[in-house]
């Protein structure tokens, strides 16, 4: 069977695009590079493996499980099931970064790293920084060492719960950045979500949790004047404000995704 036929039995259960990139894929894996040449015969084994990704693509599977990569940033991470996908959204939260002057040798932590992508994504924007991702998962935090060894081998991967791996070392940070779970019980959400780590997605009723462990625990693990940056869900940005305001004498400021959706909170704590 060539590419081209591949491909097109799969458009009757996928996406062309989504078809194309898995038949691409196999290929890449048997050495071949990205071709345009649909008459590529695939052997009986490639045509086997392009039908179970094709069979569960269709079932939801996120492309990224599929292909075991995501694009980020500038990056291209190794995913699996037991992390979240990176989203473009998120790469707000480095954007931002880019805006933030901190001391040579200064800390800076990524609290629930995932794939590593925030805390990869920092060290290689701020090489004089000392970077530390961390995660309760400990499959997750297997992955973003990998990532790291070959993105940002200088990133530090401590395992725990939120803060608490920061507090163990009596460190403070200057900055905390974290796209923790934020998704409420109940609420509504894609398909593909639900193939995601549910410790990924989900945090208590309302979706605060998390965000409101982190900034009781910043009280103490934040250095005066540090800067929290937290990404958000719909709805949220106000009501994080307000707590951190509460809890840490922290003004904040809120910024908007490509789409328009308010998506990270900036908190200052006071000095
Ligand atoms: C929404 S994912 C984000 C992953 C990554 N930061 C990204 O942006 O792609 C949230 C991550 O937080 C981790 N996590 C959930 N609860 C945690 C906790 N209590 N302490 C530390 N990490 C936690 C999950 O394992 C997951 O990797």
């Amino acid at each position: 069977m060539t590419s081209q036929a591949m491909i097109a039995e799969a458009s009757h259960r996928v996406a062309v695009r989504d078809a194309r990139l898995i038949v691409g894929h196999v290929l890449a894996e048997a050495g071949f590079g990205p071709s345009r040449d649909r008459q590529r015969v695939l052997t009986w084994p490639q045509v086997q493996l392009c039908r179970q990704l094709i069979r569960r693509r269709s079932q939801g599977w996120p492309l990224a499980y599929l292909r075991r990569r995501a694009a980020f940033w500038d990056m291209e991470l190794t995913v699996s099931p037991s992390v979240l996908c990176p989203r473009p959204e998120s790469e707000l939260l480095l954007e931002l970064s880019e805006q933030i002057v901190l001391k040579p040798g200064a800390w800076a932590v990524d609290v629930g790293t995932g794939s590593g992508a925030l805390a990869i994504g920092l060290s290689r924007l701020h090489p004089n920084w000392q970077v530390v991702g961390t995660d309760r998962s400990r499959p997750a935090l297997e992955i973003a060492r990998e990532n790291g060894e070959r993105l940002a081998p200088a990133v530090h991967w401590w395992w725990g719960d939120l803060l608490t791996p920061v507090r163990m070392r009596h460190l403070q940070m200057s900055l905390v950045v974290a796209n923790l779970p934020y998704v409420g019980r109940g609420q509504a959400v894609d398909q593909e979500v639900h193939r995601e780590p549910p410790d990924a997605v989900w945090s208590g009723a309302d979706g605060l949790s998390h965000l409101r462990r982190l900034i009781a625990q910043a009280a103490e693990t934040l250095a005066p004047g540090g800067q929290l940056l937290l990404e958000v869900g719909a709805g949220q940005a106000k009501a994080v404000a307000a707590l951190a305001a509460a809890v840490l004498q922290a003004t904040a400021s809120v910024h908007s995704d490509l789409a328009g959706h308010p998506r990270v909170v900036v908190l200052r704590k006071s000095a």
